[in-house]
């Protein structure tokens, strides 16, 4: 099957499906998943109905975070394959009318990476220079340069050892102790990640998804942020103002990369594309990222961290939309990623989000905007039901859409892997208060009744272990099913390529007496209508004459159900 890579403006509507690549599928056996993985099951894919994938990072990597700790920039984690299977994969991907999103990691590199070894070795090496070391506070500089705290718990801040075996300086990172925190005001590490995008892009790369594109840019007089007077901690909020989050600086470097994706204008493949990984709230905030002249579109977390309730849900559409139309750029809309809990767990629990208030998400005790620590009991019938429904929500909304690797399958999170398995650094840098994220990267689950239910058909068990009861999780076994979660993704999916009501574009809402109901219709006829209530609604009631197109429920049903939402075609 050939499809046509369509126009220009693809980004503007793309459904984005991410790629876990250690978790997606194992050709090779080992238990980690790779390229040729990826490659064998394109054809699901391309039958899924997405328009881009967008790949988690594939560089050659330590994996102390997921590979979200860069060793080299320019080749492929001999894990998951070669820069060969990079190349074919592209190509088929193109082959079959799906771009291909990369992950870029500018804020830091893995300590493991070459300038950061000879950085470390040596007080004098000129590589130094790259990252940010400092001598520390207090007569023996042993104090940290700043109170900066790490995202991942504890200090940013960790100090050296000097050739002779003295203490020596200490240098940033803020994530993991193996993520160096690049200096972004020496411009060679610019002209370094010019360089990088450019290399991908002549392999033929459509875009990259930019990591915490919030962070490159800090105050480097370093100045402490303030204190937490809940914790009595350095703050982690991304205040206005943070020397560490959001800074000015940021806005050049953005604005340089730009320049570079246009550069590609004139070529076959069309100009290339940046998402913003920031979480920024609110909106106003967050979209000034994706001004004219810097990035294209941004992730939006708002909308995933989201409470599953009207008032809620409605809140986050409007402003979403007002923010955006006011920068020309297209909204986007996610239910989670590998950073959170799996949307059909989440949606199960008495939390089921923040609330989003006139400031945007308000923020748990810890100050984060993330549910990871959500332990609540999970309601997995109900978490999979309103899954359901937001899958059809989301997908009805003006913009492009995010759908993170097993959502398509109503996977839920993996709360019980057992504490010896966790590799999140989240586990141990949190003194084991928080098992981070390994529940939604558990390796998917394709065929077959029992682990390794098809990842790989090797000896090696998955680099995470899957629970016993995924068998009725699998893609074969959904395939045979004609109500399962997969089979409603792709007749979405299939609606969203054949209805020109759907993608880019607006919403008009539909004002209903029914508090518990979102409705909402775009043109040429489509209306779509949510119930967040716990009675069921006739369809002819709220739409007379109206055909539906799809439903999150039974469709033969004649009603809308609690937690169900559908698609109507109406005159
Ligand atoms: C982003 C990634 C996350 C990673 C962090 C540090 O938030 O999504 O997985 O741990 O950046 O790179």
């Amino acid at each position: 099957m050939t499809r046509s890579l369509g126009d220009a403006d693809w980004w503007r509507s793309a459904v984005v499906y991410q790629i876990y690549p250690r978790s997606f599928a194992d050709a090779d056996g080992d238990g980690t998943g790779d390229l040729r993985g990826i490659i064998q099951h394109l054809p699901y894919l391309a039958e899924l109905g997405v328009d881009a994938l967008w790949i988690s990072p594939w560089y050659p990597s330590p994996l102390l975070d997921g590979g979200y700790d860069v060793a080299d920039y320019r080749d492929i984690n001999p894990d998951f394959g070669t820069l060969d299977d990079a190349r074919e994969l592209i190509d088929s991907a193109h082959r079959l009318g799906i771009r291909m999103l990369i992950d870029l990691v500018p804020n830091h590199s893995s300590w493991d990476h070459p300038w950061f070894a000879r950085a470390v070795a040596d007080p004098a090496a000129p590589e130094r220079d790259l990252y940010i070391f400092r001598d520390g506070r207090g007569p023996d500089g042993d104090e940290p340069p700043s109170n900066w705290p790490a995202v991942f718990g504890g200090s940013a801040w960790r100090r050296t050892t000097n050739p002779d075996g003295s203490p020596g300086q200490w240098y940033l990172h803020m994530f993991d102790v193996s993520q160096p925190d690049w200096d972004w005001s020496n411009p060679a590490v610019a002209e370094e990640f010019d360089s990088i995008l450019r290399f991908w892009f002549d392999l033929g790369v459509d875009g990259f998804r930019i990591d915490v594109a919030d962070s490159m840019a800090k105050d480097l007089a370093l100045p402490d942020v303030p204190i937490d007077p809940r914790t009595g901690e350095p703050i982690v909020d991304k205040f206005v103002g943070s020397p560490i989050w959001d800074h000015t600086g940021v806005d050049g470097i953005h604005r340089r990369w730009r320049a570079v994706a246009d550069s590609y204008a004139d070529d076959p493949l069309g100009a290339r594309v940046f998402v913003s990984e920031a979480y920024l709230t609110p909106s106003e905030r967050l979209v000034r990222y994706v001004e004219p002249g810097r990035l294209h579109t941004t992730f939006n977390f708002d909308a995933l961290l989201a409470e599953w309730t009207a008032q809620t849900q409605r809140n986050v559409i409007d402003a979403t939309i007002a923010a955006h139309a006011k920068v020309g750029a297209p909204c986007t809309w996610v239910l989670s990623n590998h950073d959170n809990q799996r949307v059909a767990t989440r949606y199960g629990k008495a939390t089921t989000g923040s609330s989003f208030g006139p400031g945007g998400v308000i923020t748990s005790d810890n100050g984060q905007p993330n549910m990871i620590t959500n332990d609540e009991p999970t309601d997995i019938a109900l978490g999979r039901r309103r899954a359901r429904a937001a899958a059809l929500l989301e997908l009805a909304l003006p913009g492009g859409a995010y759908i993170y690797q097993g959502d398509e399958l109503g996977l839920p999170e993996v709360e019980d892997l057992p504490i010896e398995v966790l590799q999140d650094p989240i586990w141990e840098r949190s003194g084991h208060t928080q098992k981070g994220r390994d529940g939604c990267r558990v390796p998917l689950p394709w065929s077959g009744t029992s682990a390794p239910y098809g990842f790989n058909s090797g000896s090696e068990q998955p680099w995470l272990p899957q629970p016993d009861d995924w068998a009725e999780y699998t893609v074969a076994a959904q395939e045979r099913a004609p109500r399962s979660h997969l089979q409603l993704y792709r007749a979405a999916l299939a609606e969203r390529h054949r209805n020109p009501a759907l993608g880019d574009g607006d919403l008009t809402w539909d004002e209903l007496d029914n508090r518990d109901l979102l409705s909402f219709s775009r043109t040429p006829g489509f209306r779509c209508v949510i119930n967040f209530g716990t009675e069921s609604v006739s369809l002819e009631s709220l739409s007379p004459g109206a055909t539906v197109l799809l439903h999150s429920g039974d469709p033969d049903s004649g009603v809308l159900g609690a937690d169900e939402a559908v698609w109507l075609s109406v005159g």
